[in-house]
């Protein structure tokens, strides 16, 4: 505890480190899936009300943790009060179970990576070809194993720096490669449809589900509610302004999610005539519909293959986070070496990543609550455990620690304009909303009881 910490030069520094571990496969593929299944406009109008309320009040509260305490998620919270190191621990479990599913899907950017490489973007544009491969026993465990192969040899050999360099270099080139594939798409024949579902909300699909799948996805998409920004928080100098830089992580990461919104959901409508089905797809939305897109463009191979490769760079900076985090954890409890402790990580991340590509294929028949295991890894970290971890969150800063003690760390480094917002955020509104929501959700899920 002793040891000094390393701290991010500035405020560009914090900003684009946070950022850049936040974007990743959360805003490329998940979001955009999540949007298109929960009523399109009304799903997006529904997740900026929040992003802009809870988000902002979450984030600002778990940078100021971090900042104030100088430690990530479980120390800090011990620091501050005992008897509640249990809400650093719960939150530290979470990225171990997002880790190996995460690596599955990285898996399947990789494989269509190499399918534009090779020109095959004729095929990948066939409807099935997406099912074909996610069923087979053997490609998507090759990919998986590769893909989580690669990310421990990075953090193995200390090598994150450099990867993170390249792709803090890189991001750039995403949002203009991602501009101008959704500026296609937009004019592709039929995509207004699109456009309209996408930007006007439509209130009758409003529902408790389309509350919490957004919640759920602004935690994941924004890394909250999982420590990691309790981490950040503490690397951060004391002179950079929370206020600020957290309104410029959620506005980086909101605008790429919407970006990715606008690729890949008017594509839904022009090529499979945006039928409920085909919106309700789920995980496998980008993997279908983005390759009849780059199909349908002239040179559409090579921007294919670029866009891949960029998602693949921010996918693997999100995965070496997460298991950085999660050996960094295993490091401090068991007190051994740092490559025995990313061995067991490796070990544990292969053998719960196996049961989600598994759960494609040969497992399919085997379902729990009616969902596949990569969607239940999923379910279970993005829709109860991180909606958990923030409410206690809300009640360990509004009732334990008090806001006014995070006010006045937000404040030592500036002004902090939207205090009134904070305070009643994290003591009543996020609280209050987050169990009615998680409440009537589940019951939902379980078909207890339907609203
Ligand atoms: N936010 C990341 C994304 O959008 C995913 C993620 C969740 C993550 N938890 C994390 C990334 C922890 C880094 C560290 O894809």
């Amino acid at each position: 505890m002793g040891e000094k910490r390393g701290s991010f030069t500035g405020k560009l520094g914090f900003v684009l480190a946070a950022a850049g571990s936040a974007v990743g496969l959360g805003n490329i593929y998940r979001f955009p899936y999540l949007a298109a299944k929960y009523g399109g406009g009304i799903f997006l109008l529904v997740y900026i009300i929040l992003a802009v309320t809870f988000g902002f009040a979450l984030m600002v509260g778990e940078i100021a943790i971090g900042r104030k305490t100088g430690l990530s998620a479980i120390g800090a919270f011990r620091s501050l009060n005992k008897k509640y190191a249990f809400i650093g621990y719960l939150a530290a479990l979470i990225p171990m179970i997002i880790l190996p599913y995460y690596s599955a899907i990285g898996g399947w950017v990789m494989k269509y990576t190499s399918v534009f490489a090779l020109g095959q973007v004729g095929e990948a544009a066939q409807d099935g070809f997406f099912g074909g491969f996610i069923s087979s026993a053997a490609e998507p465990v090759v990919w998986f194993m590769l893909y989580i192969i690669l990310t421990a040899l990075i953090v193995l050999f200390g090598v994150e720096k450099g990867v993170e360099k390249v792709s803090k270099f890189l991001m750039p080139v995403l949002v203009i490669l991602s501009l101008f594939i959704a500026v296609y798409s937009i004019f592709l024949p039929g995509a207004m449809e699109g456009v309209k579902y996408y930007l006007l909300p439509d209130f009758s699909k409003f529902s408790a589900t389309t509350v919490l799948a957004a919640m759920g996805q602004l935690f994941y998409s924004m890394s909250l509610a999982m420590g990691i920004m309790i981490t950040y928080g503490s690397y951060m100098k004391k002179d950079v302004s929370i206020e600020s830089a957290t309104t410029q992580i959620e506005i980086f990461d909101t605008g790429i999610a919407f970006l990715a919104g606008m690729m890949i959901i008017p594509g839904v409508f022009v090529f499979s005539g945006g039928t409920p089905e085909a919106l309700g797809k789920g995980p496998s939305l980008m993997f279908a519909v983005l390759p009849k897109v780059f199909d349908s463009m002239i040179g559409g191979r090579f921007i294919g293959l670029a866009f891949f490769v960029m998602v693949f760079l921010a996918a693997l900076t999100s995965s070496i986070s997460l298991m950085e985090t999660v050996v960094s954890i295993i490091c401090d409890k068991l007190h051994v070496g740092r490559k025995i402790c990313c061995l067991y990580v490796f070990i544990g991340c292969v053998i719960l990543g196996l049961i989600s590509c598994f759960g494609y294929s040969i497992w399919s028949e085997f379902k729990i609550i009616g969902m596949q295991m990569l969607d239940f890894f999923d379910f279970v970290s993005n829709s109860v455990m991180m909606p958990v971890v923030a409410f206690l969150t809300c009640v360990f800063i509004g009732y334990v620690i008090k806001p006014q003690s995070l006010i006045d760390e937000v404040e030592s480094s500036g002004t902090f304009k939207r205090k009134k917002l904070f305070t009643v955020m994290i003591k009543y509104v996020a609280p209050i909303c987050i169990v009615l929501i998680l409440i009537s959700s589940l019951l939902d899920v379980f078909g207890i009881f339907k609203i």
